[in-house]
């Protein structure tokens, strides 16, 4: 069975199908091309995996298929790489009507779209995310980037796909480590913006974790309704947008920190998720209870509750390049309950600092 949803944005809205098995049907990409020829940007580990049924199946269905294989990992998502992607562009003389398929997690994703949103000024785009963080949040919303080694995901466009097919069958040869770092994702709308989810979360967790394929199908697609939503309502985030970026200021300042690739997205992003939460609680927003909730369920997913020991300075250091600052005011999201996130800039520094200081170990 395929759950189709829409992300609602006038003439550049598009469907978002997901399904089991879904990959190699070309039926649903075929509509969406202007031409009969696809670039399709993967990795080294994802090609071997999906490329061929992929490129198998575009090509019975009369469409040419040229692969660009990038190197995997955090790491590569950077100018050089992206370099790569238009060589190729260029080298198979690819026009404007040439779309462009990314296949992978966010980080082919992210630069995929950031390159057909540059190439001759903007080229067609599907997402075809393979990981649970890509299926749930970095596919559908238009957010593309690159790292910079100040700051993660600086460079980059708002340019939204055509389409976004979501095959959970993919799923069945991700990481453990990988799907737990997509359940990062999937917590968050429960925490901003859906409290009845939260719940159900904290009910079926296991069967999640077990890779239960009705349980992956319904949270899925519960994710990406929530991301729908706000995307439609504020495409380029100048309002409830930036609620998706709960744990995210944090998170970052992590994964810069580290070096990109040390902990992965979600992984920083659950532990970021908790000094939030702290400081909710410091703030007198959270209840314990409510922090005990949050920190159980990222604990049961077997993701970080506490955040690597970089330094109060160097967290603030680093979170000062965040997107959300405003004439040099650091804003963040906060929670003022479960289900229900603010924008702020209630916190000082001391307070931020001392929430730091308590959930990094
Ligand atoms: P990723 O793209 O690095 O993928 C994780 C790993 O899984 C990689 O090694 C990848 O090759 C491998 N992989 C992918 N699919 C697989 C499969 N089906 N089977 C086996 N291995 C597979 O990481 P991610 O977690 O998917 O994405 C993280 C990136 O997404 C970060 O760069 C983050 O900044 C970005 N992001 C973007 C947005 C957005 O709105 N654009 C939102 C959230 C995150
Ligand atoms: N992941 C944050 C956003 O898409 O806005």
């Amino acid at each position: 069975m395929i759950q189709t949803l829409n992300v609602a944005l006038g003439e550049r809205s598009y469907p978002i199908h997901i399904g089991c098995g879904i990959l190699s049907d070309a039926g649903l990409i075929t509509p969406h091309l202007k031409q009969k020829k696809v670039v399709v940007v993967t990795n080294t580990t994802v090609a071997p995996l999906y490329l061929a049924a992929l490129q198998g199946a575009l090509e019975q269905a009369g469409v040419a298929a040229l692969p660009v294989i990038l190197p995997d990992g955090e790491q590569y998502k950077t100018w050089e790489t992206l370099n790569q992607i238009f060589d190729a562009l260029l080298g198979s003389h690819s026009e404007r009507g040439t779309t462009l398929i990314a296949l992978g997690g966010g980080v082919i994703g992210d630069m995929g779209g950031f390159a057909a949103a540059c190439y001759q000024r903007g080229m067609p785009f599907i997402q075809m995310p393979t990981t649970l963080l890509s299926q749930v949040d970095s596919s559908v919303g238009g957010k593309t980037a690159i790292n910079h080694p100040l700051g993660k995901n600086m460079i980059g466009a708002f340019y939204q796909p055509r389409l976004v097919v979501a095959d959970l069958s993919t799923l069945d040869t991700l990481p453990d480590r990988e799907l737990k770092a997509g359940m990062a994702e999937v917590i968050k709308y429960g925490l901003i913006r859906d409290p009845e989810f939260f719940s159900w979360l904290e009910a079926n967790v296991d069967r999640l974790m077990g890779r239960d394929k009705t349980a992956l199908a319904y949270a899925v697609a519960r994710s990406c309704a929530n991301k729908a939503e706000v995307v439609a309502a504020d495409e380029r985030e100048s309002g409830e947008r930036a609620l998706l970026n709960l744990g995210h200021t944090f998170g970052h300042a992590i994964e810069t920190g580290l070096g990109y690739g040390e902990w992965l997205h979600g992984e920083a992003v659950a532990a970021g998720t908790l000094i939030a939460a702290e400081l909710s609680l410091r703030l007198g927003w959270l209840d314990d209870k409510a922090l005990q909730r949050v920190e159980g369920i990222f604990a049961r997913v077997g993701l970080p509750v506490t955040g690597p020991r970089l330094g109060v300075a160097c967290y603030l250091e680093l979170m000062s390049h965040d997107k959300k600052v405003v004439d040099g005011k650091l804003r963040l999201v906060l929670l003022q309950s479960i289900g229900r996130a603010v924008v702020s800039e209630a916190a000082s520094d001391q307070l931020i600092g001392a929430a730091i200081e308590a959930r990094c170990t």
